[in-house]
């Protein structure tokens, strides 16, 4: 396996950086997840896009141009012989000194890992997932503004940690004002009386492309679809739930803090949504 590090492929031995990488040190960096299907890289544009402006947000320059960056990564998807899998790109503030001062670390550190992937097993795109809600996790926009896909994902592996000691799949985050946010790595859709909702960005969701491509599927099908805030009461009584991610794709949930979803199991136009989803992929 090769990994890109600055330009150069070294081998996942010899893909190291300093400790003095403020990505280590502070969590100072962005990256992005995406997904290879049959040779194509699905909507590398619009990941590339939110890369440059979680750069732009955090002031971090970005070494490559976009078009170079393009080039890196199908480069390291060749340098693999990739055809299907999970494209991991990071770009950190780079190595410094210890102090916080990003004017010390003049140098961005841009890595890319690509491989196989399968975050869930086959049979939880048919059962779904169990899931619990926990505490406020998501900052709103006035906070470290959550469509900035940075490295300070702490807040997420605090949900991750929740949802393993509850021994659930995934869990739901609220933001402060106790409006739903999305999940812990992937964005939130319910269903009820055919009508899908889905939070608006501004309740501390990412912009997450694959909930884009859900939103524009279900125009395309005529799928009513509102983004609207919503609480806990109205997944609870949602006749479907979904989550939406590059590594996630569309997968149902079946029960949210012991409330059975449904029929407890994905749901029609959940089902009818990952068909279309993976009709558009390859
Ligand atoms: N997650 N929300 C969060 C907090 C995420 O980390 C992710 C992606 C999403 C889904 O966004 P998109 O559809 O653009 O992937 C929402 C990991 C990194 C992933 O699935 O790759």
């Amino acid at each position: 396996q090769w990994i890109y590090l600055n330009g150069e492929f070294v081998t996942k031995e010899n893909a190291k950086v300093s400790v003095y990488d403020h990505g280590f040190l502070y969590g100072d960096g962005i990256f992005e997840g995406i997904r290879l299907y049959n040779g194509n890289i699905f909507k590398l544009r619009e990941h590339l896009d939110r890369l440059y402006d979680s750069a732009k947000s955090i002031m971090l320059e970005i070494p490559l141009s976009y078009e170079e960056m393009q080039e890196a990564v199908a480069e390291t998807l060749r340098k693999n012989n990739l055809k299907n899998g999970y494209i991991r790109l990071v770009v950190s503030r780079g190595p410094g000194d210890l102090g916080l001062d990003p004017r010390r670390s003049p140098k961005a550190n841009v890595i890319i890992i690509a491989e196989q992937l399968a975050i869930y097993p086959e049979e939880a795109y048919v059962n779904g997932l169990k899931t619990i809600s926990v505490s406020p996790r998501r900052n709103l926009p006035d906070a470290l503004n959550p469509k900035i896909k940075s490295l300070n994902y702490l807040n997420n592996i605090l949900v991750k940690i929740q949802s393993n000691l509850a021994g659930v799949g995934e869990a739901i985050m609220l933001n402060s004002q106790g409006y739903v946010a999305e999940g812990s790595s992937d964005n939130i859709f319910i269903i009820k009386r055919g009508v899908v909702f889905t939070p608006p960005c501004y309740c501390g969701a990412l912009e997450g492309i694959t909930r884009l491509a859900i939103i524009e599927l279900c125009a395309k099908h005529g799928i009513p679809l509102k983004e609207e805030p919503f609480t806990l009461h109205d997944v609870y009584v949602a006749d479907e739930v979904f989550f939406t991610g590059t590594a996630a794709e569309v997968i149902a949930v079946r029960e949210v803090d012991g409330r059975t979803i449904g029929e407890g199991k994905a749901g029609p136009v959940t089902t009818r949504l990952l068909k279309e989803f993976r009709g558009i992929v390859e």
